[in-house]
């Protein structure tokens, strides 16, 4: 079953209990929308798993379903909020990559805090539940939330930045940056290693 209920919300999750391979690398999306890209990093990568997490019943059907379509035992979905799951659900030191694409900008001054990556728990959790060497990948539109990140992921002496070329491996488009595109917007990506 791709729908990943947790066995106990109340404390960290073990890696086996997600995917029962702890030695295979383990991605995580945040904010997984419709599934675009969790299910063509799923099949690009087989040796690898996928969890998405989304906390909007719609967007996790569709993403079920294009598991489900493409036949994917790699691929999972959390219906659960961000910020709780980095900061105490998913297991210390387990993933690979993290990645957060198109995520809610919250553009208004007076919701900044409302931003991830301007919220301690997350930032405390990202460093928490990535391995050494693991890294945080990033894109937007919102050139606000970009400086944020910018500034919020500086601040923090566990990571390093790292450069990010568009053609430096497989990553595809999400279903909200091609929107962005196709409407002329430029994206912003960056990419963290934590050390
Ligand atoms: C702007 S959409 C981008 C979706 C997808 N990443 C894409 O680029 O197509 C942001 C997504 O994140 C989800 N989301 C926002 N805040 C979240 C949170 N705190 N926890 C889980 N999902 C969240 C929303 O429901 C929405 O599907």
């Amino acid at each position: 079953m791709s729908l990943f209920i947790p066995p106990d919300y109340f404390r960290e999750l073990r890696h086996d209990e997600i995917f029962p391979s702890p030695s295979r690398p383990l991605e995580v999306e945040l904010g997984c929308g419709d599934g675009t890209f969790l299910q063509q990093m799923a099949r690009q990568h087989p040796e690898r798993d996928f969890l998405g997490l989304e906390r909007m019943l719609g967007r996790v059907e569709k993403t079920l379903r294009k598991i489900a379509q493409a036949g994917l035992p790699n691929a999972k979905v959390l219906r659960l909020e961000s910020g709780y799951s980095t900061g105490w659900l998913l297991p210390t030191a387990s993933i690979s990559r993290l990645h957060l694409l198109c995520p809610d900008p919250w553009p208004k001054k007076k919701h900044a805090a409302r931003r991830l990556v301007n919220q301690e728990e997350f930032l405390n959790g990202l460093a928490r539940v990535l391995k050494p060497g693991g890294e945080f990948l990033l894109k937007t539109d919102d050139a606000v939330y970009f400086e944020d990140a910018l500034a919020s992921l500086g601040n923090r002496p566990e990571f390093e930045r790292l450069d990010w070329s568009a053609d430096a491996f497989f990553y595809p488009l999400t279903d909200f940056e091609s929107h962005w595109l196709a409407m002329g917007r430029d994206i912003h990506r960056a990419r963290w290693r934590r050390l």
